[in-house]
């Protein structure tokens, strides 16, 4: 059995991050929303755990209540590379592998499985970017028919 690389390479992620994003996609009204995101790494374990949540921001009526969450696990998949997988609530659940170079993540769905009633998302693509206390991302996806395109971009800081 292999020995899974050490999680150091993925260690400037550690902490809880909030913040603001937004949200767009053609078939979609625009949406702002806040977010809170831990990386864990229980000690001697070869992976970080991930938890995430978002509400609704800006002025719109329903301010506050809760919109989409997640969870997943990070983990080091060789030099230069990274590993994520994640589950959401909407009966989706995404594999990742991707390009790690310094502080800078590039991870693209192999899979993406979902249960009968899921909405179709075929693709997923996940740029995170951390400078100091400051995380950067966008998620695309390809799904309901759309080509691969943005659907969120949030600027995150370190609590
Ligand atoms: C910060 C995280 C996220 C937030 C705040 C968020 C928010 C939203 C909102 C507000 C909508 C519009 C819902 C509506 O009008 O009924 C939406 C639609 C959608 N989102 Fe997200 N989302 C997030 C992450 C994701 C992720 C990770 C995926 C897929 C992997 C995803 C896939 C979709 C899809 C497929 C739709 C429906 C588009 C359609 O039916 O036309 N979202 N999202």
């Amino acid at each position: 059995m292999t020995t899974q690389p050490d999680i150091a390479p993925l260690s400037y992620l550690i902490g809880r991050w909030s913040g603001d994003g937004i949200g767009i996609y053609p078939t979609i009204d625009d949406f702002a929303y806040s977010e809170e995101v831990t990386f864990v790494a229980p000690p001697g374990k070869p992976f970080l755990k991930y938890t995430q949540m978002t509400w609704r921001a800006g002025d719109h009526p329903d301010a506050g209540t809760a919109l989409h969450t997640e969870s997943g696990f990070f983990r080091v998949g060789g030099a230069g590379r990274a590993e994520a997988t994640m589950a959401q609530p909407t009966g989706i659940v995404e594999v990742y592998e991707g390009a790690l170079d310094g502080q800078s993540l590039r991870l693209e769905t192999t899979t993406v499985a979902r249960t009968s009633t899921a909405k179709e998302v075929v693709s997923v693509e996940r740029r995170i970017d951390v400078e100091g206390d400051a995380l950067t991302y966008e998620m695309w996806m390809g799904a309901v028919g759309q080509p691969h395109q943005l659907h969120l971009k949030a600027l995150l800081h370190r609590e």
